[in-house]
């Protein structure tokens, strides 16, 4: 698509040598010639640039600049000054002119501003698009869930990121969505278009977490070539969330401390103070209070850490939640794998909510990811569910068989179980009572009521 330019001056000359050698370029060229008409044009069809002289019959130039600014902050325009008037070029760059040119302007010159303004405003757009989709799936609304405890939860979340906490503690078992929350609660915030930066605790030898949260001069250590930034600089103005924070070791728990205090610290080697203002968002899938009676937690840290603490309870805690997420997976990996999102049969949906999900919403995610590719009629049935999750018993068992549509009458099934197992057992009514978990009285019972005795000859009924 060709780049729109704007050219906006008083003189036809210099309107019409610039049209000319615009379009020659490959631009798209719109002409005015005061500044109503030129705001109007803004209005009509938004330019890419904007080539603005400053003196005009009738606007002043810096009102114009501004006005367009104020409609449309991505476009960039480009000041054109005939006296070499350096302050009002100074002032217009305040306002956010992206360069001036002077006149007469210099053609070549043009171009290489033209080309740059060009790319400025294209990068401007990208860093826009990805910002809106990147931080959308990370908004409140994107925690799937009707239930009471998670209602409170993300209630509580609501108001914990719209206030002024700086640490904030995030509490629940494996997959439970601790990850999830905390990027809501950075991107539902103020500090939204502030870094958010993040680090598992776990599984990083201390002396590199140390590095990487605090950065280092130059020299610090041996392989410190060259100064480097530490993710609580680089955080500054937005959130730091510190997952497994239950795995830090003391020596490091004491210094993460110190920077809560004080919102201070000190790179690796270095003498100076640098001030951060951050929030610590801290998460753990362990209990902190009891690693603190083991005395693997400092107690000062657990204190100043629970101030604000968010628990989200276990997936099993909150049923209703099961056939929500279930459905709520299914449309999101019909859009993945490209096919129909198949329906939830009843049974199998009874099976999932009935299960204790150990690794909650992760488990449950991968769980129908599975069945997804498995199935193949657009309904999800038990069969293409993880045998853990069938298998079950207690609470809902899965159906040992399955009822006809037509239906059944029950008591003809008793009576050929009954017939069954006595057949089996060549007439033994104790092995066959044990068959059927029955008393021997209660098979007898069954025995007379449905007529069985005679045809097995009476001897082996008796005993
Ligand atoms: N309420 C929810 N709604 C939608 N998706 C969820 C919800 N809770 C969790 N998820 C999804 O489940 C998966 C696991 O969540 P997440 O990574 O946030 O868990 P976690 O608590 O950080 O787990 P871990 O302790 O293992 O780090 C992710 O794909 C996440 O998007
Ligand atoms: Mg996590």
């Amino acid at each position: 698509m060709p780049s729109r330019v704007l050219v906006v001056d008083d003189e036809r000359l210099i309107r019409w040598s610039l049209e000319q050698t615009l379009v020659k370029s490959g631009c798209e060229v719109e002409t005015a010639e005061n500044g109503e008409a030129a705001l109007a044009a803004v209005r009509r069809e938004v330019p890419d640039v904007v080539l603005l002289d400053l003196r005009l019959p009738d606007l002043d130039g810096i009102q114009i600049l501004r006005q367009i600014k104020d409609m449309q902050p991505n476009v960039q325009v480009i000041i054109m000054t005939a006296y070499a008037d350096i302050n009002t070029a100074v002032e217009a760059m305040r306002l956010g002119a992206y360069d001036y040119l002077s006149k007469p302007i210099d053609f070549e010159n043009l171009e290489v501003t033209l080309r740059n303004a060009l790319e400025t405003r294209q990068l401007r757009e990208k860093v826009e698009y990805l910002r809106e989709t990147h931080s959308y799936p990370f908004h409140f609304d994107r925690i799937i869930g009707m239930s009471r405890p998670i209602r409170d939860v993300i209630a509580l979340a609501r108001k914990v990121s719209a206030s002024g906490a700086t640490t904030v503690l995030i509490q629940g078992e494996s997959g439970t969505g601790k990850d999830l929350l905390a990027k809501a609660l950075h991107y539902e915030s103020e500090r939204a278009d502030e870094p958010f930066m993040e680090i598992a605790c776990t599984a990083i030898p201390e002396a590199l977490l140390e590095s990487e949260l605090f950065g280092h001069e130059r020299g610090a250590f041996t392989d410190a070539k060259a100064q480097k930034k530490g993710l609580l600089e680089l955080a500054h103005r937005g959130t730091i969330f510190l997952d497994e924070i239950g795995d830090m070791t003391p020596g490091l728990q004491a210094k993460l401390l110190h920077v809560l205090e004080e919102h201070r610290f000190r790179r690796l080697g270095g003498t100076k103070d640098i001030a951060v203002d951050m929030r610590v968002v801290a998460a753990t899938n362990k209990e902190l209070r009891s690693a603190v009676d083991e005395g693997t937690f400092r107690k000062d840290l657990y204190y100043r850490l629970q101030v604000v603490t968010i628990t989200i309870p276990p997936l099993r805690e909150r049923r209703e939640d099961i056939p929500l997420l279930a459905r709520h997976f299914l449309a999101h990996f019909s859009r993945e794998f490209k096919k129909p999102p198949p329906r939830l049969s009843p049974e199998a949906e009874r099976l999932l909510t009935a299960y204790d999900w150990p690794g909650n919403v992760r488990e449950l995610r991968n769980v129908i990811e599975r069945a997804m590719i498995l199935e193949e009629t657009g309904e999800l049935l038990p069969v293409h569910l993880p045998s853990e999750i069938t298998r079950l018993g207690g609470v809902a068992p899965a159906p040992v068989f399955m009822l006809p549509r037509t239906g059944i009458v029950l008591e003809e099934v008793e009576r050929d179980f009954v017939r069954q197992a006595l057949e089996q057992t060549r007439g033994n009514q104790t092995h066959a009572a044990r068959l059927l978990h029955l008393t021997r009285d209660e098979l007898r019972y069954r025995v007379k009521k449905f007529g069985l005795g005679r045809s097995n000859g009476d001897d082996e009924l008796v005993n």
